[in-house]
């Protein structure tokens, strides 16, 4: 038996290596194949359809990631209700068909899903592998002992069940909305999320890298191996390296640990964001039977009860934001590409943290954070026992939750970036002793898997008689809102540490002003329905003169943070505007206006007001247009760091203007007057940056302004072209909402079109879409030929415009 199954792992390394020599790449022992390709969907409910002889050949052919809700229409009669994003859910199933090669048969092979929203089932051959109801957690099933292997087609089928809403308080998506894998190893293998990896004594002259690895042995035998673990820079220079001795696997899994030093580390911050790469190699005889890779950074933290937050032993502030994980147009469907915009426009506004409000993220969110140097909240769960909306997670809690949480975990602890966990968001159990039992728990799974980060919760109710907090699980204070009490968290909380999981609420429309801007409008009352102020347009001054009554404004939030050591940082609510609760407004309104940037990734003013405070980068922003009546007497906004702005209009100085006390921002009162603003920012008696503000006159031309001209053509990259409508000057019209048609030549097609305005109810896939205050945006999917797209933007009244983008 021994010697039989020896010989099949030698046939299979054989294979493998030669294979790999041809490729001219490093021995692969392992494959981890992308599934998305080429799946068969209906959106329909045919209980036969598990059925590997089910006749499927009517229903569509698409990619992954796919949801299926952001294709629909908007109607606040759809069951998810206006506050779950207005789109329809249902029940959809997805088969793929496919072979696997004969060789293959002596290895093991996985199906990996990162995520599906949500109640999944899974048959492969019309076998039940399982269900999963989290929308949110990522799984593995073994599809080994079902397989054909040769010419007979296996098929994988899904049933996917998000018929029962609302389930959720914002748009959640549906469908298999994440990537999905197809993972072939030997019978002797790391086994699956199978390394933790920790540091420890880590300075800049060395660190301790730990790592405890687990091996599974589906042999069925008793089999001997050693482990080798290495350390390579982003240089790929091996920097340390340790083997072990032989390792008896008489169960299924074994666990092994190995520790070593690397010398001389970089460390990983949110400024250099520095990676190494472990690879766990394991050898069976002289063979080399596995080869794992784990990335990971070096670096320590602590929070602090005085000194808030410590990285590598220097303070940081914790600059963050949330957000949910719809990516606006493109729905729930995770685009890499999509995601890593976000985060830059992040970066480039200061951010240096995410929160994952209010669940377990897509794996990407992850690595491209680790990559680009954000601190994460991770954060599991909504809701625990207590629902929230009738038919949500709570349903599954008792069966599921431990799982779930553990498995996100398990997932995620290896990542750099993510620093704390979050158990839970305004759980409902605050209120009552279960709270206390049920954060005893959750705080043990997660300690039990990784103990070198804290735990939190968010709570809404920081009481020191919260059940929550009072169970003395929680390694972190998370509050939520209530921002003036922050200063009284040292007297409220002796001892404790703190972090802002949710901050602000301030709520805005990308180029809507309502004066006088110093007065602030709190509305409604969350339960204020149907509401009785606001503006008819259904807009949001974006003066930062608007929140709701259970957050701050921008500026009075980041004052007080700014302003205490203690207080380690913040999330702010929200990062980008979502689809979904549309707080203040009713219906039409359909999605939100919490964002920083709205929901085409457009920055609203407050972009700036961060630009300034968060970078090191010279900011001067002047706003609001300059398209008034005349005689109005408008308010004039600047968000700087300069020391001092001088404002002219038409060429008249209108003074200088410096910030005083704890300012954000600067401001004049400026009757209006139809011609430039211009706004000059000295340092040190110096200009160094001046902005202009036109008076537009009627619209004539588009411009397109797309943010990557050269994009991959792997079918999956992206281009975000942005419209502007400006006239005949070239100068931005701001109320200009024509209807913009696009076209498109060549192999690339239109992902998804948006405008950023909350009450929109046009489709977001579609070749065409107004402008809202003067913007529209179009995003260009790369196909998989290179060569030259041409897109096209053209509206009646205007001048066309096209631009060009290179599929490399
Ligand atoms: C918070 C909640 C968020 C969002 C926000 C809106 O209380 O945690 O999910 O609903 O309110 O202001």
């Amino acid at each position: 038996m021994v010697k039989k199954s020896l010989l099949k792992v030698i046939r299979v390394l054989i294979i493998v290596s030669l294979t790999a020599q041809i490729a001219c790449s490093p021995v692969n022992l392992r494959e981890r194949n992308n599934f998305d390709a080429g799946w068969k969907f209906a959106l329909a409910n045919d209980e036969n359809s598990w059925r590997p002889e089910f006749n499927d050949s009517g229903w569509r052919t698409l990619d992954l990631p796919h949801d299926w809700s952001v294709e629909g229409k908007f109607d606040e009669k759809n069951p998810a209700t206006v506050g779950g994003g207005a789109l329809p859910g249902g029940i959809g199933w997805y088969r793929k068909s496919f072979k696997m090669d004969k060789k293959e048969s002596d290895k093991m092979v996985y199906i990996d899903f990162d995520g599906v929203y949500r109640n999944s089932e899974v048959w492969i051959n019309g076998h039940f592998l399982g269900k999963r109801p989290y929308g949110y957690s990522s799984f593995r099933y073994d599809l080994t002992p079902y397989l054909h292997f040769g010419s007979d087609p296996n098929v994988l089928a899904v049933k996917v069940d998000n018929s029962m809403q609302p389930n959720s308080r914002w748009y959640s998506g549906s469908g298999i909305y994440r990537n999905v894998w197809l993972v072939v190893t030997g019978k002797i293998a790391v086994n699956h999320w199978g390394t933790y990896v920790t540091t420890r004594q880590v300075s800049d002259k060395s660190a301790l890298i730990n790592i405890k690895t687990q091996i599974k042995n589906s042999t069925g035998k008793t089999e001997t191996v050693k482990v080798t673990e290495s350390v390579y820079d982003e240089e790929n220079k091996l920097v340390a390296s340790i083997k072990s001795g032989n390792i008896v696997i008489a169960d299924s899994i074994a666990s092994v640990p190995l520790e070593m030093t690397v010398k001389d580390p970089v460390l990983w911050s949110d400024k250099k964001p520095y990676l190494y790469r472990v690879v766990t190699e394991i050898e069976n005889g002289n063979l080399k039977i596995d080869n794992y890779e784990t990335a990971i950074g070096i670096r320590s933290f602590k929070f602090d009860v005085e000194k808030g937050f410590l990285l590598n032993g220097v303070k940081v502030k914790i600059l963050g934001v949330c957000d949910h994980q719809d990516l606006g147009c493109l729905g729930s469907a995770i685009n890499t590409r999509a995601l890593e915009r976000q985060l830059e426009l992040l970066k480039e506004m200061g951010c240096n943290a995410m929160r994952t409000s209010h669940n377990p993220p897509a794996p990407e969110l992850l690595d491209l954070c680790d990559k680009m140097g954000l601190i994460v909240l991770d954060e599991a769960f909504d809701m625990w026992k207590k629902g929230k909306t009738p038919f949500d997670y709570s349903l599954d809690w008792d069966k599921w939750h431990k799982t779930d949480l553990e498995d996100l975990v398990l997932r995620d602890r290896n990542h750099p970036c993510v620093f704390m966990w979050s158990i839970g968001n305004e759980i409902p159990e605050q209120g009552d002793s279960t709270g206390t039992t049920i954060a005893k728990e959750l705080a043990g799974i997660v300690r039990n898997l990784d103990n070198t980060r804290p735990v939190t919760s968010a709570c809404n109710d920081p009481e020191p008689s919260n059940f929550i907090i009072k169970s003395g699980a929680l390694d972190l204070i998370g509050y939520n809102y209530r921002e003036k009490t922050y200063p009284d968290f040292p007297k409220v909380f002796p001892g404790q540490k703190f972090i802002a999981t949710e901050t602000t609420s301030a709520i805005a429309t990308r180029g809507s002003y309502d004066m006088p801007s110093d007065s602030i409008r709190r509305w409604p009352d969350r339960w204020d329905r149907p509401l009785k102020t606001g503006n008819a347009d259904l807009t949001c001054s974006s003066y930062d003169n608007c929140s709701v009554p259970w957050g701050s404004t921008h500026e009075e939030t980041w004052k007080i943070i700014k302003k205490y050591d203690f207080l380690s940082g913040l999330f702010i609510w929200t990062g980008f505007d979502y689809l979904g609760e549309p707080t203040p407004y009713p219906w039409p309104a359909k999605s939100s206006y919490f964002g920083i940037f709205d929901l085409a990734g457009f920055p609203k003013d407050a972009f700036y007001l961060y630009q300034s405070e968060w970078t090191e980068k010279n900011v001067l922003h002047i706003f609001p247009h300059w398209n008034w009546t005349p005689g109005k007497m408008v308010d004039v906004w600047a968000y700087t760091n300069c020391d001092e702005v001088e404002l002219f209009l038409n060429g008249k100085s209108l003074g200088t203007k410096q910030k005083s006390g704890d300012d954000l921002h600067l401001v004049w009162k400026v009757p209006f007057e139809a011609g430039t603003l211009l706004g000059v920012g000295r340092k040190a008696g110096k200009e160094i940056l001046r902005e202009e503000v036109k008076t537009a006159g009627d619209a004539a031309k588009i411009i397109l302004s797309p943010d990557r001209q050269t994009i991959n053509a792997d079918g999956c990259d992206l281009s975000f072209v942005k419209v502007t409508i400006v006239d005949k000057n070239n100068v931005p019209v701001p109320f200009a909402d024509n209807l913009i048609k696009f076209k498109i030549d060549g192999n690339a097609s239109i992902a998804g079109v948006d405008n950023g305005n909350e009450i929109s109810l046009e489709s977001f896939k579609a070749d065409n879409r107004k402008a809202f205050h003067g913007l529209c945006l179009a995003v260009v999917k790369a196909g998989t030929m290179k060569g030259e797209v041409n897109l096209t933007a053209s509206s009646e009244g205007l001048e066309s415009a096209k631009t060009n983008i290179v599929l490399k």
